[in-house]
């Protein structure tokens, strides 16, 4: 478990009497003094503060004004005519985010005290920050700014010159420091050293002269480096991916998840006229907690890769070209018929979302077609999130009766350059030619079809390629390798003529068996859920935006890292 989950008690049955700006109330012991305002649909301004990270009170923008119960000569507290404790005020404010509560305590965060002291604090932490706002990539989401309008005075007395720090500081691979920016929160130091175990960074010199740095020699390069971009309340810490590429307010926000490991992080897509700009972590205390890893974070640039599939294309006199729909799915279906069912093998990609598999499923199912199985991926697991499966929906694949884990799909090559296999179909666009498969036996097909998101060495070689939408362009379900269910909606539209996988796989199944009773999503829900166990008594609605946990998990240790 992490250590530092401020915003959950550790029984969260075990109330005790708060009042807060006036109103009595119950809270669960434990909590400190932020949360509990949180709770009480009040806010105290924070910026070092962070439920995840240890407590150092250092930025002191959370002051309140604190009171105890009265004692009487008998040592037990004096009641007031409502039956509640009277309260001692104590004349000098606390920090919310290092106090916890305790029976009877008073706190108020609107008063005259608690307004002062907040005006102070901004004007010492504006003191030495430069006005960079309009050139700041994190104007729209600057904590520094909300604040200053919020609780600011709105002027300043410094005539002084500003101390001047280092800007544009190389400090990794994927970030830039602004030391102007920077309030010295520290943060990004505790989440490093705390979270991901790299003690990397740290503060040098004294006063208004301190400056956040590397230390000598080191590099802030680590696998999950670009969480701090998100945790740094002000734009001191920003990521080369994103900076200036966009102004965050015009991001229109989707949740979705992350498909670049089994792990399936909670993620929110940022969007605009179609296309996506950034990924950020969203918070599931079941998978990612608050974060996600800089690998998955900054791989979704394939999206506008130049090699992306637009057109069905269609193979003539041993070139590929661009066809309509119409042809492509009747040149499928009509080159489907000619090769028996037991001399074809499908590629059913553990990429592919579990209504494109269950859709899949069905059409083979009708087809009595059984050579199936996905492509494994090996990718490079860590013991915090990243998985070592590089599929997002293996398990899913499983769960549909698609998968053997890859043992099958490992004999097809020789297979195919026996003649067993004449036909292949692949959906999800793997590349089976670098899974292995030599391109010589390809090119010995009768029917290769393709569906995928980028060409590759196997598309180049199909009779007919069928452009796909990836995972930002669609909505679906996958199970992580925890065995939890989890849904992602589609953020942008899909490019050119390129189609959602199961919208695919239902035209080819209608073209060649005329089975179709498939229209929606919720169709593929109600089917799935009467097949296939686990989905039983599940929707689209109830799976949420946090997912449930359908099987155990079987990576129970992976698990705990994940919380910690
Ligand atoms: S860089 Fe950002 S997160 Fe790090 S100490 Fe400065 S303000 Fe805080
Ligand atoms: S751990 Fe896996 S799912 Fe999570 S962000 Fe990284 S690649 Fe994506
Ligand atoms: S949030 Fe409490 S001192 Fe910074």
């Amino acid at each position: 478990m992490n250590p530092w989950n401020h915003d959950v008690a550790k029984d969260e049955k075990d109330l005790i009497d708060v009042q807060v700006d006036g109103v009595w109330m119950q809270m669960p012991r434990g909590l400190n003094v932020v949360e509990v305002a949180h709770r009480s649909k009040k806010f105290i301004p924070h910026y070092c503060y962070h439920p995840k990270l240890s407590v150092v009170g250092n930025c002191r923008m959370c002051l309140f004004e604190m009171g105890t119960p009265k004692m009487g000569p008998d040592r037990k507290p004096i009641l007031g005519p409502d039956g509640k404790p009277e309260i001692a005020w104590m004349p000098r404010p606390q920090i919310g985010c290092a106090t916890g509560i305790t029976p009877g305590m008073g706190i108020r965060t609107d008063s005259a005290l608690v307004k002062d002291c907040r005006n102070g604090v901004m004007e010492f932490l504006l003191i030495n920050h430069p006005l960079d706002c309009t050139i700041c990539d994190q104007a729209g989401e600057c904590k520094l700014q909300e604040f200053s309008v919020e609780y600011g005075t709105g002027e300043s007395r410094f005539v002084e010159q500003k101390v001047r720090k280092p800007k544009n500081v190389d400090l990794g691979e994927r970030i830039v420091l602004d030391d102007e920016r920077c309030i010295l929160c520290s943060r990004c130091i505790r989440f490093s050293s705390e979270v991901v175990k790299d003690d990397v960074l740290g503060f040098v010199n004294r006063g208004s002269h301190s400056t956040l740095t590397a230390y000598p020699g080191k590099r802030f390069d680590n696998a999950y480096s670009l969480n701090t971009v998100d945790l740094c309340p002000v734009g001191a810490l920003t990521s080369k991916d994103f900076r200036f590429q966009m102004r965050v307010w015009f991001l229109k926000e989707t949740k979705g998840l992350c498909t670049s490991c089994g792990t399936g992080c909670n993620i929110t897509l940022g969007s605009r006229e179609g296309k996506v700009h950034r990924l950020t972590p969203r918070e599931n205390e079941s998978v990612n907690s608050q974060w996600m890893c800089d690998y998955g974070r900054l791989n979704f640039h394939y999206l506008d890769s130049k090699d992306r599939l637009h057109r069905p294309l269609l193979r003539a006199a041993g070139e590929q070209f661009p066809g309509t729909w119409g042809d492509a799915i009747q040149r499928s279906a009509e080159a489907l018929k000619k090769v028996n069912p037991e001399e074809l093998a499908v590629v059913a990609s553990a990429r592919l979302t579990n209504e494109e598999l269950f859709v899949l499923s069905r059409f083979l199912r009708e087809l009595g077609v059984t050579r199936v199985d996905m492509v494994p991926h090996q990718g490079q697991g860590d013991s915090f999130l990243r998985s070592g499966d590089a599929n997002p929906n293996s398990r899913g694949a499983e769960l549909l009766g698609l998968s053997s884990g890859g043992r099958k799909f490992g004999t097809w090559g020789a297979e195919i350059a026996s003649g067993k296999i004449r036909g292949l179909l692949i959906f999800g666009g793997e590349d089976v030619v670098a899974a292995g498969i030599p391109a010589s036996a390809l090119q010995s097909l009768d029917v290769l079809l393709f569906s995928g998101i980028l060409a590759n060495g196997t598309s180049r070689l199909a009779h007919v390629v069928l452009p796909a939408a990836a995972t930002a362009e669609k909505t679906g379900s996958m199970v992580n390798v925890h065995g939890r269910l989890q849904r992602m909606t589609r953020a942008v539209p899909a490019p050119g003529e390129a189609r959602e996988d199961w919208t695919i796989i239902r035209d080819l199944r209608e073209a060649c068996t005329g089975g179709n009773s498939l229209h929606s999503v919720e169709d593929v829900w109600k089917a799935m859920g009467a097949e296939v166990t686990q989905f039983a008594g599940l929707s689209w609605a109830k799976i949420g935006d946090l997912g449930v946990q359908i099987e155990n998990d079987l990576g129970a240790i992976h698990e705990k890292s994940v919380k910690a």
